[in-house]
């Protein structure tokens, strides 16, 4: 148990997090995965030589991977192909035969990883298919194990937990052993956009109109597994691919805890949530696992700005020409003639410039008022100090985005931006369309 300090500076009461990593696969999920192991030995389904066959996101898959190393089994994951290419090689690392099915199909479509999963134990004789939705042996690890660590640990003193719910075998199993000790123990569980968890729990309905992909990797759900006892349960809470991904990022930086994906969930569903706190609230939550899983995802900030999760950044003009910084905007000189300047944008492949003369600079000049000019019977002798236009707007590499948008907006094709190393930059229009494309 971790009390979590810079990100909970906010919240009422006591805040700590039951840190799942420190698990030996790296996430709760190793205790669920033992555990079905051995009831499934226990009840003669899995016997020397037996093939375990397991639909998971991943952390499932490691802890019976773990379990089946040492166990003698052979492994086979069904994986949807949104799960991180870091849990899949681990997963072959320790032996694991790996089969990604696409994640954007239906649960009984015959290619969606429930359904492979369900083929393959069909079709392996002596396989055995844990199916860790609906076997109770999930929630009964936690009931075991993690509510009595967090009650202990605690001192009894536990008032809300919070989790991410998946299978729902963490909620439930922790919430059956914390209610029976204290009934008042508030249990929110960590929903998705996409997933069917929250509406169903407040009305009853199992609204497919719910269901539609996300990419926060774990919890949220298209189906109602076994695992979830709703009874349990006295709140979800949504949280957005963004938030979660966000926040994760920021748990790393303000607790030094590198955490899973859906860890971020969990916290910002509970800052969601902080208005039923007070100062007498000790509250749970639980990080499922390790951020090694996701460096090439959430933790990479080129995944991060493709999916728009950055654009919040605060960003400059300096940043916009970041890209093109080793190389200063062409001048064109106010006494050349329009030939002239046709061919330094030609050459250079720009669409307008700066113009000075001896004195320093004196206007611009772009393609349309070339074209204007020439529309008007102006010959490319004609000076480029009689057709030119006034001076681009001038900006320092401090000045937000947001104000160069407005100075392009109100008739300037382009900027000129000045870094504080003196060197002078074109910032043009479509330039700027495309680094605010980019997630700037
Ligand atoms: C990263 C992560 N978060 C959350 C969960 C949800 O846990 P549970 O399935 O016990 O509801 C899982 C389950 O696979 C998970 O792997």
């Amino acid at each position: 148990m971790v009390r979590l300090n810079a990100v909970a500076t906010d919240l009422p009461g006591t805040v700590l997090a039951k840190v799942e990593y420190f698990n030996p696969g790296h996430s709760t999920k190793d205790r669920m995965a033992l555990q079905m192991v051995e009831d499934a030995e226990r009840a003669g389904l899995l016997k020397p030589g037996s093939t375990i066959i397991e639909c998971t996101s991943g952390n499932t898959g490691m802890g019976l991977a773990l379990a089946a190393c040492v166990k003698g089994y052979r492994l086979i994951c069904t994986m949807s192909d949104k799960q991180s290419k870091e849990k899949m090689d681990v997963l072959r690392a320790l032996g694991a035969e790996i089969h990604v099915c696409p994640t954007n199909v239906a649960p009984d479509h015959p290619d969606s990883y429930y359904s492979v999963a369900r083929r393959l134990n069909a079709e392996i004789p002596n396989s055995f298919f844990p199916n860790q939705y609906d076997n109770l042996s999930n929630r009964a690890a936690h009931y075991a194990t993690t509510g009595p660590e967090i009650w202990e640990q605690t001192e009894g003193k536990i008032t809300h937990f919070v989790v991410g719910v998946g299978t729902g075998g963490t909620i439930s199993g922790v919430a059956k052993y914390l209610k029976e000790m204290n009934p008042n123990v508030q249990i929110w569980g960590i929903d998705t956009y996409g997933s069917v968890f929250k509406k169903y729990h407040e009305t009853g309905v199992f609204d497919e109109n719910e269901i539609y992909g996300y990419v926060t990797e774990g919890i949220g759900e298209d189906i109602l597994p076994k695992n979830v006892d709703f009874s349990l349960i006295d709140r979800f809470e949504k949280v957005t691919d963004k938030a979660g991904a966000l926040v994760a990022r920021e748990l790393a930086r303000k607790e030094g805890l590198l955490l899973g994906y859906s860890c971020g969930s969990a916290f910002q569903g509970l800052r969601q949530l902080k208005h039923l706190l007070n100062e007498d609230s000790v509250v749970v939550v639980l990080f499922h696992d390790h951020g090694s899983r996701y460096v090439g995802k959430i933790y990479n900030d080129d995944w991060m700005r493709e999916r728009g999760f950055l654009n919040d950044v605060v960003r400059t003009a300096g940043d916009a020409v970041a890209a093109h910084a080793a190389q200063p905007a062409i001048q064109i000189l106010a006494e050349e003639p329009l030939s002239n300047a046709v061919g330094v944008l030609k050459k250079f492949g720009i669409s307008q410039a700066p113009v000075r003369d001896a004195v320093g600079r004196v206007g611009s000049i772009d393609e349309s008022a070339l074209l204007g000019a020439l529309a008007e019977g102006k010959t490319l002798d004609t000076l480029v100090r009689d057709i030119m236009l006034p001076p681009l707007p001038e900006v320092d590499e401090f000045t937000s985005l947001a104000e160069v948008v407005r100075l392009t907006h109100s008739g300037h094709s382009a900027v000129l931006v000045t870094l504080a190393n003196g060197s002078e930059h074109v910032l043009s229009r479509h330039a700027l369309l495309l680094s605010a494309a980019q997630g700037l």
